[in-house]
Protein backbone atom coordinates (compact mmCIF):
# COMPACT_ATOMS: atom_id res chain seq x y z
CA UNK A 1 0.00 0.00 0.00
CA UNK A 2 1.28 3.03 -0.88
CA UNK A 3 2.92 5.47 2.39
CA UNK A 4 1.75 8.93 1.89
CA UNK A 5 2.94 11.99 4.01
CA UNK A 6 1.41 12.49 7.30
CA UNK A 7 -0.76 15.52 6.51
CA UNK A 8 -2.91 13.54 3.97
CA UNK A 9 -3.25 10.47 6.62
CA UNK A 10 -7.02 9.76 6.79
CA UNK A 11 -8.86 10.35 9.33
CA UNK A 12 -10.13 7.74 11.68
CA UNK A 13 -9.24 4.60 9.05
CA UNK A 14 -9.68 1.96 11.67
CA UNK A 15 -13.11 2.86 12.95
CA UNK A 16 -14.73 3.87 9.32
CA UNK A 17 -12.80 -0.02 7.70
CA UNK A 18 -14.21 -1.53 10.92
CA UNK A 19 -17.47 0.28 10.80
CA UNK A 20 -18.16 -0.54 6.64
CA UNK A 21 -17.54 -4.56 7.49
CA UNK A 22 -15.66 -5.00 3.82
CA UNK A 23 -16.70 -8.31 1.99
CA UNK A 24 -13.85 -9.04 -1.37
CA UNK A 25 -17.06 -9.59 -2.95
CA UNK A 26 -18.55 -6.29 -2.19
CA UNK A 27 -19.71 -3.01 -3.89
CA UNK A 28 -18.57 0.03 -2.09
CA UNK A 29 -18.71 3.81 -2.87
CA UNK A 30 -16.22 6.15 -1.27
CA UNK A 31 -18.12 9.80 -1.92
CA UNK A 32 -15.27 11.86 -0.55
CA UNK A 33 -12.20 10.22 -2.41
CA UNK A 34 -9.31 13.09 -1.67
CA UNK A 35 -6.17 11.63 -1.62
CA UNK A 36 -7.73 8.29 -1.82
CA UNK A 37 -6.42 6.67 1.40
CA UNK A 38 -9.65 5.56 2.82
CA UNK A 39 -10.41 4.47 -1.19
CA UNK A 40 -6.99 2.75 -1.46
CA UNK A 41 -7.51 0.46 1.73
CA UNK A 42 -10.97 -0.69 0.57
CA UNK A 43 -9.55 -1.46 -2.85
CA UNK A 44 -6.99 -3.58 -1.53
CA UNK A 45 -9.52 -5.92 0.44
CA UNK A 46 -11.77 -6.37 -2.76
CA UNK A 47 -11.67 -9.88 -4.53
CA UNK A 48 -14.67 -9.79 -6.98
CA UNK A 49 -15.82 -6.52 -5.51
CA UNK A 50 -16.08 -3.02 -6.45
CA UNK A 51 -15.41 0.58 -5.58
CA UNK A 52 -16.55 3.69 -7.28
CA UNK A 53 -14.47 6.87 -5.76
CA UNK A 54 -15.73 9.65 -6.31
CA UNK A 55 -14.39 13.48 -6.17
CA UNK A 56 -15.51 16.84 -7.32
CA UNK A 57 -12.31 18.00 -7.21
CA UNK A 58 -9.62 17.71 -10.39
CA UNK A 59 -6.61 17.47 -8.41
CA UNK A 60 -7.83 14.75 -5.90
CA UNK A 61 -9.18 12.67 -8.41
CA UNK A 62 -5.72 12.99 -10.45
CA UNK A 63 -4.36 11.89 -7.26
CA UNK A 64 -6.80 9.01 -6.59
CA UNK A 65 -6.40 7.61 -10.02
CA UNK A 66 -2.75 7.03 -9.25
CA UNK A 67 -2.87 5.60 -6.41
CA UNK A 68 -6.00 3.13 -7.59
CA UNK A 69 -4.18 2.59 -10.40
CA UNK A 70 -2.80 -0.97 -8.92
CA UNK A 71 -6.42 -2.05 -8.28
CA UNK A 72 -8.61 -3.51 -11.48
CA UNK A 73 -11.58 -3.07 -9.36
CA UNK A 74 -11.51 0.52 -8.60
CA UNK A 75 -13.19 3.24 -11.06
CA UNK A 76 -12.77 6.64 -10.16
CA UNK A 77 -14.99 9.79 -11.30
CA UNK A 78 -15.09 13.29 -10.91
CA UNK A 79 -18.36 14.53 -9.73
CA UNK A 80 -20.44 15.91 -7.16
CA UNK A 81 -21.54 13.71 -5.19
CA UNK A 82 -24.80 15.12 -4.65
CA UNK A 83 -24.99 13.07 -8.17
CA UNK A 84 -24.61 9.69 -6.76
CA UNK A 85 -27.91 8.49 -7.89
CA UNK A 86 -26.85 9.51 -11.77
CA UNK A 87 -23.34 8.05 -11.32
CA UNK A 88 -24.46 4.55 -9.82
CA UNK A 89 -26.53 4.39 -12.54
CA UNK A 90 -24.08 5.12 -15.72
CA UNK A 91 -22.28 2.28 -14.07
CA UNK A 92 -25.33 0.00 -14.01
CA UNK A 93 -24.74 -0.37 -10.11
CA UNK A 94 -28.29 -0.55 -8.65
CA UNK A 95 -27.13 -0.75 -4.74
CA UNK A 96 -23.82 -0.26 -2.96
CA UNK A 97 -22.77 -2.44 0.35
CA UNK A 98 -21.53 0.34 2.24
CA UNK A 99 -21.30 3.85 1.49
CA UNK A 100 -18.84 6.54 2.77
CA UNK A 101 -18.33 9.94 3.00
CA UNK A 102 -15.41 11.93 4.61
CA UNK A 103 -17.18 15.72 4.28
CA UNK A 104 -15.60 19.10 4.23
CA UNK A 105 -12.17 20.47 3.11
CA UNK A 106 -8.80 17.79 2.25
CA UNK A 107 -5.42 18.67 3.54
CA UNK A 108 -4.14 18.76 -0.23
CA UNK A 109 -6.71 21.45 -0.49
CA UNK A 110 -5.67 23.31 2.24
CA UNK A 111 -1.86 23.25 1.76
CA UNK A 112 -1.88 24.60 -1.50
CA UNK A 113 -1.52 27.88 -1.40
CA UNK A 114 -2.88 28.85 -4.91
CA UNK A 115 -6.57 27.29 -3.80
CA UNK A 116 -7.11 30.09 -1.69
CA UNK A 117 -8.26 28.18 1.57
CA UNK A 118 -5.74 28.97 4.26
CA UNK A 119 -5.46 31.90 6.18
CA UNK A 120 -1.85 31.24 6.66
CA UNK A 121 -0.76 31.10 3.10
CA UNK A 122 -0.87 34.05 1.03
CA UNK A 123 -3.20 32.91 -2.30
CA UNK A 124 -6.20 33.98 -4.09
CA UNK A 125 -9.42 34.31 -2.94
CA UNK A 126 -10.28 31.20 -5.07
CA UNK A 127 -11.61 27.96 -2.08
CA UNK A 128 -13.45 26.20 -5.20
CA UNK A 129 -13.79 22.71 -4.25
CA UNK A 130 -14.64 22.12 -8.51
CA UNK A 131 -12.02 24.60 -10.31
CA UNK A 132 -14.84 24.65 -13.14
CA UNK A 133 -17.36 26.34 -11.29
CA UNK A 134 -17.65 29.81 -11.72
CA UNK A 135 -18.40 30.95 -8.35
CA UNK A 136 -14.94 31.56 -6.73
CA UNK A 137 -14.24 33.00 -2.91
CA UNK A 138 -13.65 36.57 -4.53
CA UNK A 139 -16.94 36.49 -6.61
CA UNK A 140 -18.83 35.72 -4.00
CA UNK A 141 -17.21 37.93 -1.66
CA UNK A 142 -17.90 40.98 -4.12
CA UNK A 143 -22.36 40.08 -4.47
CA UNK A 144 -22.94 39.66 -1.08
CA UNK A 145 -24.17 42.07 1.12
CA UNK A 146 -22.67 42.98 4.88
CA UNK A 147 -26.06 41.52 6.28
CA UNK A 148 -25.94 38.05 3.90
CA UNK A 149 -22.39 38.01 5.02
CA UNK A 150 -23.57 37.92 9.19
CA UNK A 151 -25.83 35.44 8.18
CA UNK A 152 -23.50 33.14 6.83
CA UNK A 153 -20.64 33.82 9.47
CA UNK A 154 -23.62 33.00 12.09
CA UNK A 155 -24.81 29.83 10.35
CA UNK A 156 -21.27 28.50 8.84
CA UNK A 157 -18.61 29.40 11.08
CA UNK A 158 -19.89 29.30 14.90
CA UNK A 159 -18.34 32.72 14.73
CA UNK A 160 -19.04 35.19 17.92
CA UNK A 161 -18.54 39.08 16.77
CA UNK A 162 -20.46 38.08 13.54
CA UNK A 163 -21.33 42.36 12.63
CA UNK A 164 -18.07 43.62 13.02
CA UNK A 165 -16.25 41.07 11.29
CA UNK A 166 -18.81 41.28 8.51
CA UNK A 167 -18.55 44.82 8.61
CA UNK A 168 -14.77 45.09 8.22
CA UNK A 169 -14.56 42.49 5.14
CA UNK A 170 -17.57 44.35 3.09
CA UNK A 171 -15.25 47.85 4.05
CA UNK A 172 -11.96 46.47 2.94
CA UNK A 173 -13.92 44.91 -0.47
CA UNK A 174 -15.40 48.36 -0.66
CA UNK A 175 -11.97 50.19 -0.64
CA UNK A 176 -11.04 47.77 -3.44
CA UNK A 177 -8.63 45.58 -0.52
CA UNK A 178 -9.95 42.27 -0.79
CA UNK A 179 -7.88 40.63 -3.40
CA UNK A 180 -6.19 37.60 -0.87
CA UNK A 181 -6.20 34.92 1.67
CA UNK A 182 -4.32 37.94 3.37
CA UNK A 183 -6.53 40.44 2.90
CA UNK A 184 -9.21 38.78 3.99
CA UNK A 185 -7.33 37.33 7.29
CA UNK A 186 -6.30 40.87 7.63
CA UNK A 187 -9.59 42.41 7.97
CA UNK A 188 -10.75 39.73 10.26
CA UNK A 189 -7.75 41.00 12.96
CA UNK A 190 -8.73 44.65 11.74
CA UNK A 191 -12.35 43.80 13.39
CA UNK A 192 -10.61 41.88 16.70
CA UNK A 193 -8.34 44.95 16.67
CA UNK A 194 -5.25 42.75 16.21
CA UNK A 195 -5.49 41.32 19.94
CA UNK A 196 -4.20 38.19 19.29
CA UNK A 197 -2.08 36.96 16.13
CA UNK A 198 -4.46 34.35 14.78
CA UNK A 199 -7.63 34.28 16.63
CA UNK A 200 -10.19 31.52 16.52
CA UNK A 201 -12.36 33.57 14.43
CA UNK A 202 -9.54 33.48 11.09
CA UNK A 203 -10.58 29.71 10.67
CA UNK A 204 -14.07 29.83 11.77
CA UNK A 205 -14.63 32.77 8.41
CA UNK A 206 -12.36 30.90 6.14
CA UNK A 207 -14.84 27.89 6.96
CA UNK A 208 -17.75 29.92 6.75
CA UNK A 209 -16.77 31.09 3.45
CA UNK A 210 -15.71 28.22 2.04
CA UNK A 211 -19.01 26.49 2.86
CA UNK A 212 -20.70 29.02 1.36
CA UNK A 213 -18.84 29.27 -1.91
CA UNK A 214 -18.95 25.52 -2.18
CA UNK A 215 -22.89 25.14 -1.56
CA UNK A 216 -21.69 22.27 1.45
CA UNK A 217 -23.99 21.32 3.30
CA UNK A 218 -26.99 21.79 0.66
CA UNK A 219 -24.78 18.58 -1.36
CA UNK A 220 -23.99 17.09 1.63
CA UNK A 221 -27.99 16.96 2.37
CA UNK A 222 -28.39 15.64 -1.03
CA UNK A 223 -25.89 13.46 -1.24
CA UNK A 224 -26.51 11.87 1.79
CA UNK A 225 -30.07 11.46 0.66
CA UNK A 226 -29.25 9.35 -2.46
CA UNK A 227 -26.89 7.60 -0.51
CA UNK A 228 -29.47 6.14 2.02
CA UNK A 229 -31.81 5.15 -1.20
CA UNK A 230 -29.10 3.26 -2.57
CA UNK A 231 -27.33 0.67 0.31
CA UNK A 232 -28.70 -2.90 -0.67
CA UNK A 233 -29.99 -4.79 2.68
CA UNK A 234 -27.28 -5.20 5.48
CA UNK A 235 -25.11 -2.21 3.89
CA UNK A 236 -24.08 0.93 5.68
CA UNK A 237 -23.53 4.48 5.83
CA UNK A 238 -20.21 5.84 7.39
CA UNK A 239 -20.38 9.89 7.62
CA UNK A 240 -17.44 11.58 9.22
CA UNK A 241 -17.96 15.26 9.39
CA UNK A 242 -16.18 17.90 10.95
CA UNK A 243 -18.37 21.02 11.70
CA UNK A 244 -21.71 21.04 14.03
CA UNK A 245 -23.97 22.18 10.53
CA UNK A 246 -22.22 18.83 8.98
CA UNK A 247 -23.06 17.10 11.91
CA UNK A 248 -26.76 18.60 12.40
CA UNK A 249 -27.19 16.83 8.50
CA UNK A 250 -25.84 13.85 9.19
CA UNK A 251 -27.57 13.61 12.65
CA UNK A 252 -31.16 15.15 11.30
CA UNK A 253 -31.21 12.75 8.52
CA UNK A 254 -30.56 9.78 10.52
CA UNK A 255 -32.64 10.03 12.73
CA UNK A 256 -35.40 10.30 9.96
CA UNK A 257 -34.40 7.62 8.43
CA UNK A 258 -34.06 5.12 11.92
CA UNK A 259 -37.58 6.06 13.39
CA UNK A 260 -40.56 4.49 12.54
CA UNK A 261 -42.56 6.67 9.64
CA UNK A 262 -46.07 7.81 10.80
CA UNK A 263 -48.88 9.33 8.93
CA UNK A 264 -51.43 11.16 10.43
CA UNK A 265 -54.91 11.81 9.99
CA UNK A 266 -56.17 15.50 9.29
CA UNK A 267 -57.60 14.96 13.28
CA UNK A 268 -54.20 14.24 14.44
CA UNK A 269 -54.91 10.81 14.80
CA UNK A 270 -51.97 8.18 13.40
CA UNK A 271 -53.39 6.81 10.59
CA UNK A 272 -49.98 4.60 9.08
CA UNK A 273 -47.01 3.63 11.03
CA UNK A 274 -44.12 2.43 8.64
CA UNK A 275 -41.30 0.29 10.22
CA UNK A 276 -37.98 2.15 9.92
CA UNK A 277 -35.58 0.72 6.90
CA UNK A 278 -32.60 1.21 9.03
CA UNK A 279 -30.65 0.58 12.10
CA UNK A 280 -28.36 2.91 13.74
CA UNK A 281 -24.90 1.86 14.41
CA UNK A 282 -23.77 4.57 16.39
CA UNK A 283 -25.74 6.27 18.85
CA UNK A 284 -23.72 9.06 19.90
CA UNK A 285 -21.26 9.89 17.33
CA UNK A 286 -17.52 8.41 17.66
CA UNK A 287 -14.51 9.89 18.04
CA UNK A 288 -10.79 9.64 17.87
CA UNK A 289 -8.85 8.82 20.25
CA UNK A 290 -6.16 10.70 21.61
CA UNK A 291 -3.19 8.99 19.87
CA UNK A 292 -4.63 9.81 16.38
CA UNK A 293 -5.55 13.32 17.79
CA UNK A 294 -2.08 13.85 18.93
CA UNK A 295 -0.36 12.35 15.73
CA UNK A 296 -3.14 14.48 13.27
CA UNK A 297 -4.34 17.73 14.87
CA UNK A 298 -7.36 17.53 12.21
CA UNK A 299 -8.86 14.77 13.48
CA UNK A 300 -9.38 16.58 16.61
CA UNK A 301 -13.19 17.52 15.70
CA UNK A 302 -14.03 14.38 13.57
CA UNK A 303 -17.58 12.80 14.40
CA UNK A 304 -18.61 9.39 12.91
CA UNK A 305 -21.58 8.15 12.16
CA UNK A 306 -23.06 5.10 11.05
CA UNK A 307 -26.82 3.51 9.61
CA UNK A 308 -27.64 0.19 8.54
CA UNK A 309 -29.94 -0.52 5.91
CA UNK A 310 -32.22 -3.38 7.80
CA UNK A 311 -31.89 -6.79 5.77
CA UNK A 312 -35.04 -6.62 4.45
CA UNK A 313 -36.90 -3.56 4.34
CA UNK A 314 -40.20 -5.11 4.86
CA UNK A 315 -39.43 -7.87 7.16
CA UNK A 316 -40.02 -4.88 10.30
CA UNK A 317 -42.91 -3.27 8.81
CA UNK A 318 -46.28 -3.28 10.09
CA UNK A 319 -48.99 -1.67 9.61
CA UNK A 320 -51.18 0.16 11.93
CA UNK A 321 -53.95 1.90 11.69
CA UNK A 322 -55.53 3.47 13.92
CA UNK A 323 -59.03 3.66 14.28
C1 LIG B 1 -11.77 15.22 3.92
S1 LIG B 1 -11.42 15.04 2.24
C2 LIG B 1 -11.48 13.29 1.99
C3 LIG B 1 -10.20 12.59 2.34
C4 LIG B 1 -10.21 11.13 1.94
N1 LIG B 1 -11.14 10.36 2.72
C5 LIG B 1 -8.83 10.52 1.99
O1 LIG B 1 -8.71 9.37 2.44
O2 LIG B 1 -7.87 11.17 1.54
C6 LIG B 1 -12.90 15.57 1.50
C7 LIG B 1 -12.92 15.51 -0.02
O3 LIG B 1 -14.30 15.62 -0.40
C8 LIG B 1 -14.38 16.34 -1.60
N2 LIG B 1 -15.74 16.87 -1.68
C9 LIG B 1 -16.31 17.77 -0.86
N3 LIG B 1 -17.56 18.03 -1.25
C10 LIG B 1 -17.79 17.27 -2.34
C11 LIG B 1 -18.93 17.09 -3.19
N4 LIG B 1 -20.06 17.75 -3.00
N5 LIG B 1 -18.81 16.21 -4.21
C12 LIG B 1 -17.66 15.51 -4.41
N6 LIG B 1 -16.56 15.65 -3.64
C13 LIG B 1 -16.63 16.52 -2.61
C14 LIG B 1 -13.32 17.40 -1.47
O4 LIG B 1 -12.93 17.85 -2.76
C15 LIG B 1 -12.20 16.62 -0.73
O5 LIG B 1 -11.26 16.10 -1.63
Amino acid sequence: MTDFPAPHVPVMMEEVIAFLQLRGDGIYVDMTAGAGGHSERIAASLTKGRLIAIDRDKEAVALTCRRLSPYPAATVVRANYSELKQILERLSIPAADGILLDAGVSSMQIDTAERGFSYLKEGPLDMRMDSDEALDAATWLQGTTSRELEQVLREFGDVGPVRRIARSISLRRDQGKLQTTTDLAEAIREALNHVVPNPTELRQVFQAVRMAVNNELNHLKTGLEQASTLLAPGGRLVVISFHSGEDGVVKTLFRKLTRPQVELRPDGRILKRTAPAFKAVTGRPVQPGPDEIERNSRAKSARVRVIERLATETSGEKEKTNG
